[in-house]
């Protein structure tokens, strides 16, 4: 059966083409970071973050297993930080920035993803996001803290500007909650001006 995984790296394909620029806000165990690495090609431009140094070091093994490594930056800072990161060259152009909230499956349960800062680093991804570009967030709803995460999330984005935001939020029909969902934003292209 299709997860919420499945299509968020269906959506994530088809905007990241080979030589974009990407962010993995969330680098876990590294299979989203592996799957933008492939994505982006030969470039040193994917941008993880992650605050837990069991994550960073997880990432790290996988990507280099994949001969991946060279292709990600790996930061261990909370990505609330992230815009300070992120190359002047690449700022307002990343193709999509990837959030796949809660806690490190394997790891310690209480470290989790938490509202405000998450909120500071979706409005960080917002704004370094280029044209047609996709923020894709994984929203967890069974663990404790995750509803009132993703209750918060989904708030945020509902107060983005629909002239400048397509946002979908995305569910197996046949699942109940807490079953996961993907919040799915991507940035229009400005309104040509009038000459
Ligand atoms: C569900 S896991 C991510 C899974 C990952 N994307 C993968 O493919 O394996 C969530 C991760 O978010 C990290 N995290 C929690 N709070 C964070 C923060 N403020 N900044 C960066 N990472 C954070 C946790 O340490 C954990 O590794």
């Amino acid at each position: 059966m299709k997860s919420v995984t499945d299509e968020a790296h269906r959506r994530i394909a088809e905007v990241v083409c080979n030589g974009d620029v990407a962010i993995d806000a969330t680098v876990g165990n590294g299979y989203d970071c592996q799957f933008l690495a492939e994505l982006v090609g030969d470039s040193d431009k994917v941008y993880g973050f992650d605050l837990q140094e069991a994550a960073i070091e997880s990432s790290r093994s996988r990507l280099q297993a994949a001969g991946l490594l060279s292709q990600v930056s790996l930061h261990l800072v909370d990505h609330a930080q992230m815009e300070g990161m992120v190359l002047e060259s690449d700022q307002k152009k990343i193709a999509a920035a990837v959030f796949n909230l809660g806690y490190l499956p394997g790891s310690d349960k209480t470290i989790i993803t938490q509202s405000p800062s998450t909120i500071a680093a979706l409005e960080s991804a917002a704004q370094l996001l280029r044209a047609e570009g996709l923020v894709s967030v994984t929203l967890y709803w069974g663990h404790q803290g995750g509803a009132e995460e993703s209750e918060a999330v989904l708030q945020w984005a509902e107060s983005l500007s629909l002239e400048h935001w397509e946002i979908e939020h995305w569910q197996l029909s046949d699942t109940k909650k807490p079953a996961p969902s993907l919040l799915a934003l991507t940035k229009k292209q400005p309104a040509a001006e009038e000459s």
